[in-house]
Parts: C-alpha cells; structure tokens; sequence
C-alpha cells in the first residue's frame, strides 16, 4: 500500500490531495487564485507564485486534517515539475522537496499533462490503447497510449490551446476570468448565428485557434465601431461550436487512424457541457473525469505518481522545474 501526498501548483491552483495507490482520494483540498486573477482579466505569473508559497502550508494542513493522517503516514511525495508558469512549479516543488529531506521521504516529479490523463484513473479503468484528447488553458493534444504509462504526442496545437482562445474571446466580449465556463453558460441561451471560419480543416492531426481568435477580434470589433449591437449568446453559441467540430473532428480522424479501444476527453476543457454532449454522441463510451478532476487538482498528481512509483521512478533532491515539458518528457 502507498499513501501518496500530492501537489500541485503548476498554474493558479494550490491543490494537495492524499492519495492511496494512485485511485482511492482520501483528500482533496484547492485553493483557487482564481478570483483574486478575475479581477486582473488573467493569471499574473510572479503573483500566482507568491500566492503558492502563502497557501500552501494551510492547504498541507487542510489536506492531511481532512485525510485523517499526519506526515508520518506518507510512503511517498508527488509534485507537478513541468509544464507550467515558473515560479508557480518552483513554489510547489521547494514545498515538496522541504517536507521530503525534513521527513525522509521519497519524491516524485510528476508531468502535468500525464496527470490530466490519468486523472481518468480517479473514477474509471482504462482499456489501451487510448487515445486521450487533454484540452487545458496551455494545451490541446492529442495523445495515444499504446499500453499503460506509454505517451505518444501524435496531434497539438500550433498556437493557441482551446482554452486559452475560450479565455480571450470572453475577455473581448467583456465576461470575467476564467472565460471558458462563462461562454458555456451563455452559449446555452444563443443560437449559432455568427460566421465563423473554420479552424485547421485539413488532414493532419493538429489544431489551430489563432486563425478563429482573430476572426472573432475582427468581428467584434468593427460591430463595437459601427456601434452595432452583439448578442453575446449568440456569439458564444457560434464560437463555441466552431471550436467544438474542430475538437471532435480531429478527434474522429485520429480514433480512425489509431483504432483505440478507449477514447478519453481530459483537461480543463472537458468540463465544458457542449464538449461533454457532442462527444458523448460520437463516442458512445468516451471517457470525461468529473468536473474536480478535469480541471487542475492534486488527486490527478497523486494519480500518475502511482505508475511511476510502480516503475522505481523517484526525483533527487535537485530536482528542478521543467516549464516546457511535453507530455512525453519524464522529469
Ligand atoms: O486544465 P486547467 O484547469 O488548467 C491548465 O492546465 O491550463 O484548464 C483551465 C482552462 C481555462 O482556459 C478555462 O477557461 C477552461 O479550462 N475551462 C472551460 C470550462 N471550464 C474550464 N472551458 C470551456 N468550458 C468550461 N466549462
Ligand atoms: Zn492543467
């Protein structure tokens, strides 16, 4: 048995879950930055990290109170190393390292995008291969698991992540940060009414918002000019769904192409409700953690950690962050 203490600060959550054996989440305890940014429109990376190194002792506390455990019940200490802002990996990984030399105990470095797909592990059991799209603020990606703990970056974004183009549009039409749950509220009460292109609709595998963010810049812009009205449903509704076809269908084209047995929506993304129907249609089985577990959170950390302490693969303590890590990288 491995009681794994888990955290996570790659962005702005500080979030630290005690995890048994990498499924059962004992606890889960997040403190979100997230309102204090709303105010700013967006994540402030020096800030973000300040507020890491403030929280996280009383998320630590919280997190073992609530578990029922102290530190000497922890076998191992897991903490997101990269991708990330900075500062805010290096927060939680200094935290990490402090506890792991002051109590003797073994660290992990965990990848955050490996974590957002074995996040799935939380609440279901995977089949491979699987073929997991993580749509996240950072990232969209299509990636293939051949067998378990194998990651293969067969699909990415070429500039913008879904979320991220989700976070901007929302910006311009004046909704506060983060944007991507207020568009999927909206989009509820509008009809797809806005032309939109359409983005990357061509054989390959990745993705690209960039083109669909300034076409939407454009549109609402010379609207505001010609002091015309936007319906901001509606607007949401068209966006929303353009980004969605564009999510499913290169997701068809890799399912067709890899033939997994497992299909699998993760990242802060998958939280969208529209996302969540649409694929639920096309892939009958699809695989979508609930919404505690889709966006940032220690239990996904605790999660993977689990299959690497299976494997004997443990950080030294001059462990750094590594904020361009791809999914593939092991840190
Ligand atoms: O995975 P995550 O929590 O953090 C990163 O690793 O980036 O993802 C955050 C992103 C933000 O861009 C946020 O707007 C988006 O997930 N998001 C959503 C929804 N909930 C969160 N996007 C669309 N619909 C949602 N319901
Ligand atoms: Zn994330």
């Amino acid at each position: 048995m491995s009681i794994i203490l888990a955290i996570e600060t790659s962005c702005d959550e500080t979030s630290i879950a005690v995890v048994e054996n990498g499924v059962k989440v004992h606890s889960l305890v997040t403190n979100t930055q997230i309102e204090h940014f709303a105010k700013l429109g967006g994540v402030v990376p020096e800030m973000s990290a300040r507020m890491h190194l403030m929280n996280l002792p009383f998320v630590y506390k919280q997190a073992l109170d609530e578990a029922n455990m102290t530190i000497t019940d922890i076998d191992q200490i897991a903490v997101t190393a990269g991708p990330g802002l900075i500062g805010s990996l290096l927060s939680g990984i200094s935290f990490a390292k402090s506890l792991s030399i002051l109590h003797n105990i073994p660290l992990v470095a965990v990848n955050h995008m490996q974590a957002h797909i074995y996040a799935l592990e939380l609440e279901y059991e995977i089949t491979y291969p699987m073929l997991s799209l993580i749509v996240s603020g950072g990232h969209t990606e299509l990636v293939y698991l051949k067998e378990e703990f194998s990651f293969e970056l067969v699909g990415e974004t070429l500039d913008d992540a879904a979320g991220e183009c989700y976070d901007k549009i929302a910006k311009i039409l004046e909704l506060p940060y983060p944007g991507g749950p207020q568009i999927d509220r909206l989009a509820k009460l509008g009809q797809n009414t806005y032309e939109l292109p359409k983005p990357k609709n061509d054989q390959t595998l990745d993705f690209s918002f960039s083109g669909l963010k300034s076409a939407c810049f454009n549109q609402l812009n010379s609207l505001k000019m010609k002091g015309e009205e936007i319906r901001v449903n509606d607007f949401a509704c068209s966006f929303q769904e353009t980004v969605i076809n564009s999510l499913i269908s290169k997701l068809q084209m890799a399912e067709a192409k890899y033939q997994p047995k497992t299909i699998a929506i993760v990242g802060g993304v998958s939280a969208n409700s529209r996302l969540k129907e649409r694929a639920q249609v096309v892939f009958p089985n699809v695989l979508i953690p609930s919404f505690k577990y889709s966006t940032d959170n220690g239990a996904m950390i605790g999660a993977v950690a689990h299959h690497q302490i299976k494997r004997g693969k443990f950080a030294s303590v001059s462990l750094n962050a590594n904020p361009g890590a791809t999914v593939e990288d092991q840190l």
